[in-house]
């Protein structure tokens, strides 16, 4: 038998870092996917080919343990990452479904580049334990599923996750995420240009040199509790529909984030080329370090001027997704 899932990826309208530390943010799901299929095996092995994890396509046949991971195109503490997240989330299904022996072959086809801040490992973890635990015959909710995404994030990351990728990879459409506290909001149909710049980068240590930075300096401490604040007053011009006033709140998340020491010069170059073409507002989204950032356009100006600069390898516009996790 083989299963396939699909989980979406995310831009952050607001908080992400400051909720690695209680903050709360607001991350929204959006229409570009993750599918992963399974078929279980007769042994306990895991073999994974994940064909399209990055923009630039690179395959991987990897079984067994990290240090297998092979030599391909994208750096390799991404590859060994990536291949972290999917022995995890094996894990995990084997858990939920009191099967400790089963092996699986994982197919990978992702719609979202890898590292690049658009929320590729939650969603690759959300649909693969969706899809290995419905090949084991168990069905999970969205809710353990997310749980148990947060987990995988948590160990994969050393301890250092929020349960903001996965609860809303998972749910899909807005959330709110403050601490183990995550709901589903309401949101306007909000106009996402995504730009991204073709480079990967690794979650868990962007969130370590944020956590170094908090313990050398006092500034930054204060700066992740300013992100809360700024998130707060966000999710009242969210409810207002007061997409001019999430656009200035959103440029100053992007210089806070700078101050974090987690933007980038091509992010940088992408954030004024969206605000030159016409967005009320643009950030950096994800982990930062490279990767993506997002701005709020209703025209076309913001995302032809991305495509127009060199630093830009991608432009598109990002719908809603209002489905999470979802059987294929
Ligand atoms: C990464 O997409 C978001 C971070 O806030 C890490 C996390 O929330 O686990 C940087």
């Amino acid at each position: 038998m083989t299963t396939t899932s699909s989980a979406p990826g995310k831009v952050y309208l607001f908080g992400e870092h400051a909720v690695v530390y209680g903050e709360p943010a607001v991350p929204c799901a959006i229409e570009r996917r993750a599918h992963v299929t399974v078929s279980e095996r007769d042994d306990d092995r895991l073999r994974v080919s994940a064909g399209d994890l990055s923009i630039d396509g690179f395959t991987v046949e990897y079984s067994g343990a990290t240090d297998d991971a092979p030599d391909v195109d994208v750096p390799a503490p991404i590859v060994e990452a990536a291949m972290g997240y999917v022995d995890e989330a094996v894990e995990q299904a084997r858990d939920a479904a009191n099967a400790p022996g089963a092996g699986f072959d994982v197919e990978i086809d992702s719609e979202i580049p890898l590292g690049a801040g658009l929320g590729s490992s939650a969603a690759v973890v959300v649909a693969g334990i969706d899809a290995a635990t419905r090949e084991l015959g168990v069905h999970i909710d969205a809710r353990e599923l997310a749980d148990r995404a947060y987990q995988v994030e948590h160990e994969v990351q050393d301890g250092q996750a929020s349960r903001a990728d996965t609860f809303c990879s998972a749910m899909g459409g807005a959330v709110r995420v403050e601490g183990d506290d995550c709901t589903t909001i309401g949101a306007p149909d909000l106009p996402f240009v995504v730009g991204y710049d073709g480079t990967s980068h690794d979650t868990g240590e962007l969130v370590a040199g944020v956590g170094a930075l908090r313990e050398e300096f006092g500034f930054a401490a204060d700066t992740v509790s300013a992100i809360g604040d700024l998130v707060r007053r966000g999710e009242a011009a969210l409810a207002d529909g007061d997409v001019e006033t999430l656009g200035r709140l959103m440029d100053v998340n992007h210089g806070l984030l700078s101050a974090l020491g987690v933007s980038a010069r091509t992010l940088d170059n992408m954030v004024w080329a969206a605000r030159d073409g016409g967005a009320v507002g643009a950030k950096l989204t994800g982990a930062g370090g490279g990767g993506s950032i997002v701005a709020l356009d209703d025209g076309d100006g913001a995302e032809t001027a991305l495509s127009l600069t060199p630093d830009c390898e991608e432009a598109f516009r990002a719908e809603l997704a209002e489905e999470g996790v979802r059987a294929e």
